[in-house]
């Protein structure tokens, strides 16, 4: 299978925090590979703007050791690392001030897609919008790219998207979840709407329950001053595993494109219950044997804040009535390990002996690592001796299908801004979709605070807390293995 790379327009994109770690680790790196793969127009360029003082050799210099740290060995190459890097310019911009607006201005090329990535903290989001109208930059095919996260909560979502309207037409604004532009989370509507097997069992009458996990291995990391702030349910909970939940429970919309996706992933949104005290567990974790507890990391001892999330998420709508989705993310579990598990209901009747075996078929859309789609079946056990039932996988690892290559997945990155570029949002969030997701999670949060209660404890390397267990089994269900 050979992949199709269709060129864009071209373009100059500007990349407001072009010195930043999302910068370097992966818009840089994502547009490099993007030239390699002949997608990007000859004479599209990128400006790169940043508070320090660079000279243009300097940028280059850093950008080609970001290369070196963030692409993979085979996937470099001196020569076109060297063409890449003379599609950069460097320029110094004050976001708040008026230092390189000008010089910004006109190094814009009249006749190209402009689009201006805010790679920045969201407290500039509104005054770069702002600035940019104000110094006259934009026009009717400008487009901005805003970063999560996109408020912390539902009136300051409300606020930056006024802002950001009084600036710009909503078909402008390419507000970024980079779980979308996952290969697997695309997948995800290729299984369901592009083939007719599963799409009638796709309800409460034949699914049991979801379950969506996204944990990680690693810790806060250096980011816990930003993380504190936070925590498990605003930086993962409200976008990412919201966003996978609406694709996993929207009805097929009619077709493929930007208005009738993001309607469906709203209905979804607007379909939910609110979550009930009981039906979810706020988890930090304790010190491992190094002594890097959460509160040390983050740089909070007091620290109340969630590094894990779990909870139970119901519908009231036709479809998923009675068939709850249980969601969790964490960091420091056991692995790095990101699935949606459809559990279909365990078979009405046994006609074998052996029946306390039978289980229910699990489809498992497996995102990270080994991208691939798995469901579990029961066979009769090989051999002699009566019916006795086993259950085994029906794997598809991508690797295996498409050849290691081919499943040398793009980063996420390489196809939302080249989605950018092209002005195709279905792959971005939309402002009521945003605020939707805040308007559910608001509450959950609200009522935390005003309980004072603490998080439970987790070990680094484990399943989580011990009360997420409790979440399943008072429903007669258990959480699959982080593995
Ligand atoms: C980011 C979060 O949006 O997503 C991080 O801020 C998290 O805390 C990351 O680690 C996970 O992304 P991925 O692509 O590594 O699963």
């Amino acid at each position: 299978m050979v992949a199709q790379t269709i060129p864009v327009d071209d373009f100059d994109l500007v990349i407001i925090g072009g010195t930043g770690d999302l910068a370097k680790r992966k818009i840089l790196p994502s547009l490099y590979r993007r030239v390699c793969a002949g997608q990007m127009p000859e004479n599209a360029r990128i400006i790169a703007a940043a508070r320090s003082d660079f000279s243009q050799q300097d940028y280059k210099d850093f950008i080609r050791q970001a290369l070196e740290d963030f692409v993979k060995s085979k996937k470099r190459n001196k020569k076109k690392i060297e063409t890449f890097l003379e599609r950069l310019t460097y320029i110094k911009l004050d976001a708040t001030g008026i230092e390189g607006w000008k010089e910004l201005s006109q190094s814009l090329r009249a006749g190209a897609v402009h689009a201006f990535y805010f790679s920045v903290g969201p407290s500039l989001f509104a005054p770069l919008a702002e600035r940019l109208m104000k110094h006259k930059i934009t026009d009717e095919n400008t487009r901005i790219v805003v970063e999560k996260p996109f408020g912390r909560d539902l009136a300051s979502a409300q606020s930056l998207n006024a802002v950001l309207a009084r600036c710009f037409r909503e078909d402008q604004i390419f507000r970024i979840d980079h779980y979308l532009g996952k290969e697997t989370v695309q997948n995800l509507m290729a299984l369901r709407f592009a083939n007719a097997l599963f799409e009638p069992l796709w309800n409460s009458q034949h699914i049991d329950h979801v379950q969506i996990t996204v944990s990680e291995s690693l810790g806060v990391e250096g980011r816990g001053a930003y993380y504190d702030k936070s925590g498990a349910m605003r930086d993962m909970m409200q976008n990412h595993l919201m966003q996978l939940f609406c694709l996993t429970a929207m009805e097929p919309p009619a077709v493929f494109d930007a208005a009738s996706v993001r309607d469906e992933k709203l209905k979804v949104i607007k379909a939910l219950d609110p979550i009930l005290e009981g039906d979810m567990v706020r988890g930090q974790y304790r010190s491992d044997e190094n002594g890097d507890s959460y509160q040390n990391e983050s740089g909070n001892p007091a620290s109340t804040t969630e590094s894990y999330i779990a909870l139970k998420a119901n519908l009231s709508n036709w479809r998923w009535v009675g068939t709850p989705f249980y969601l969790r993310t964490g960091k420091k579990l056991r692995n790095r390990m990101s699935e949606i598990a459809i559990v279909f209901k365990d078979p009405p009747h046994s006609i074998f002996e052996d029946s306390q075996d039978l289980k229910g078929n699990v489809l498992t859309i497996r995102l990270q690592p080994d991208e691939g789609i798995n469901l579990s079946m029961t066979i009769k056990e090989p051999g002699p001796g009566g019916m006795r039932l086993t259950e085994v996988p029906l794997d598809m690892s991508f690797a295996d299908a498409l050849g290691e290559d081919e499943a040398d997945m793009p980063d996420a990155y390489e196809r939302l801004i080249m989605d950018v570029i092209r002005g195709n949002q279905t792959l971005f969030m939309r402002g009521d979709e945003v605020e939707a997701a805040w308007a559910w999670v608001d509450p959950i949060i609200k009522a935390w605070e005003k309980s004072g209660a603490k998080p439970a404890q987790y070990d680094p390397g484990s399943n989580g807390p011990d009360d997420s267990l409790m979440l399943l089994h008072k429903d007669g269900r258990r959480w699959r293995e982080i593995t």
